[in-house]
């Protein structure tokens, strides 16, 4: 049996819940803010609330929609307390978070610390100040190296390829993780850290329910800057950036994970509890093992971390079976709840990864089946409910700053605006006939919400039904996990679930009280091949 240890009475709202991440750009356009109808904008968000509502989820993760230069589209933020002009104003914020309480769901906002846009005023205050002044100081600036000092101070290479440095008109360098215009901001300053407590307090105040927090891990750098010893292998076309970030065994990595970042999350733990509502955090953190997530989540840190083990698991059930069992024996020492999530907006959305076509949509169906039965929260990001696969984004239309950075196949793929209704693109994503800012396919008629609506068949329907199943199952904290032959087993207080990862159809349980509760494909008196079951006994 896996399980996290008994907590008090009171259950936070986080600790269950289903969080749907919405990529403002591409969710819904109202076509009256600045980005027009072909990028998706907050009264787009909100007008598509009792959509939410209905499919059952709990809560919204926001991606960050703050003033930016869309470098990386809002990864790069030039003002953490204003909203981008493309996506709205402030007052259309407080209209998303009030009316998203008002259908009973929560709201989850990104915040962006490891690094800023480089056109926010800061950043604008340091290339203007020159060498050696406190603008400087809230970034990391050094020399460089060699004669003249005309190489890199170190040998980081960015997340998106290239190296991790820039030289600036004068000669000095700038340290930049990711995009050459999201310049690292330098922890070890204190006017960085109480810049953010204000920022988590302005959207508090405002009502938020919680953040998500980016690259969790990359805040604090080793103090010397030394060059990385083992280097990371360069992501290749099947694995996006950050998800070879976790492949990576063995390497050296004085720009991740140092253990000066948990105090700033113990700082974040007091500030989140200064307000009601059981508020909450979750990292964003790449670590290399589950051991080193659980450390984000001890009881005076964060709430909740991403375990991307689900998301990077072959469909295989002894695979499945490992990371259930490895993420409850990490959690459980720091009293942790699980998180479980298949796809976002930086991966390769997961019927494509299990295959594509049919069969990598029934492994998709059945893979969210299961996670959706696991004690914890699950992540669901927009367009997983309605099947879609990976887009093969034509070059011309590719915007991800890696495709630019390396020319390989960036994120595009998974973030192609959401079709609504209609027999052709936008399908209703915004009004009037235009593409959106990334084309949609020409063959997403059948995909659409309106489409799927009332087909028992589609994707959506099982995701509405799963939903709807999960909120009435009894809360529960340990879960029993086995394996036999190619069948996943889990079993929560009653519940049985099983997936078949096998070839084969294998015979389900036999007896007069079995009942099936939802199945991700046709079930009878067998379980097919890439199909999954909840069965109530
Ligand atoms: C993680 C975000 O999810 C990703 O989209 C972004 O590019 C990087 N962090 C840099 O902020």
């Amino acid at each position: 049996m896996t399980e996290t240890p008994p907590t008090d009475e009171h259950r936070p709202w986080w600790r269950d819940a289903v969080v749907y991440q919405v990529y403002p750009r591409s969710f819904a356009s109202s076509g009256t803010r600045g980005g027009g109808a072909g990028i998706g904008d907050l009264p787009g968000i909100t007008s598509r609330l009792p959509y939410l509502r209905d499919l059952g989820v709990d809560a919204l993760w926001l991606t960050p929609f703050y003033t930016s230069p869309q470098h990386d589209h809002g990864y790069d933020v030039a003002d953490y307390r204003d909203v981008e002009r493309l996506f709205g104003t402030l007052d259309d914020a407080d209209a998303l978070v009030a009316g998203a309480h008002e259908h009973g769901l929560k709201v989850v906002v990104d915040l962006v610390p490891n690094h800023t846009s480089d056109e926010h005023a800061w950043f604008r205050a340091a290339l203007a100040a020159g060498p050696g002044g406190p603008e400087r100081a809230r970034y990391l600036f050094r020399e460089g190296r060699g004669q003249g000092g005309d190489e890199p101070p170190n040998n980081w290479q960015s997340v998106f390829g290239g190296p991790a440095w820039t030289r600036v008109d004068d000669g000095q360098w700038y340290l930049h993780l990711f995009d050459s215009t999201q310049p690292d901001l330098d922890w070890r300053n204190p006017e960085v850290g109480d810049m953010f407590e204000d920022v988590l307090r302005f959207w508090l105040d405002r009502g938020v329910d919680g953040f998500r927090v980016d690259v969790a891990h990359g805040l604090f750098k080793e103090e010397s800057l030394r060059d990385q010893e083992r280097v990371v292998p360069p992501p290749g076309p099947d694995s996006p950036p950050e998800t070879s970030m976790v492949e990576r065994t063995e390497v050296d990595e004085p720009m991740w994970d140092q253990p000066e970042v948990h105090e700033v999350y113990r700082r974040w733990h007091r500030v989140l509890a200064d307000y009601p509502g059981d508020r909450m955090d979750v990292a964003e953190a790449w670590t290399r093992t589950p051991e080193s997530m659980a450390r984000y989540v001890r009881p005076d840190e964060m709430q909740q971390a991403f375990n991307f083990a689900w998301l990077l698991a072959p469909w295989s059930a002894e695979a499945f079976a490992d990371v259930v069992t490895g993420t409850f024996a990490a959690l459980a020492p720091v009293g942790a709840s699980p998180t479980w999530v298949l796809s976002n907006h930086d991966v390769i959305r997961h019927p494509t990864r299990y295959g594509g076509g049919l069969v990598g949509l029934a492994r998709a169906r059945a893979a969210t089946l299961a996670m959706l039965a696991l004690p914890g929260s699950s992540y669901l990001y927009q367009g997983e409910e309605l099947g879609l696969e990976q887009v093969d984004v034509a070059p011309e239309d590719r915007q991800d700053p890696s495709w630019f950075r390396t020319g390989e196949v960036g994120r595009d793929g998974c973030r192609v605006p959401i079709p609504w209704s209609g027999d052709a693109p936008p399908y209703g994503f915004g009004p009037g006939g235009e593409q959106p800012w990334i084309p949609q396919p020409a063959d997403w008629a059948g995909l659409t919400v309106e489409a799927q609506t009332g087909d028992d068949g589609s994707t959506l329907e099982l995701y509405r039904a799963a939903l709807a199943a999960r909120r009435a199952l009894p809360t529960a904290d340990a879960v029993e996990v086995s394996v036999e032959g190619d069948v996943l087993r889990l079993e929560r207080d009653g519940l049985v679930v099983l997936v078949n990862c096998g070839t084969t159809d294998v015979p389900l349980p036999a007896g007069d009280d079995t009942r099936v509760v939802v199945a991700s494909g046709q079930v009878t008196d067998t379980l097919p091949p890439d199909t999954a079951v909840w069965l109530r006994g």
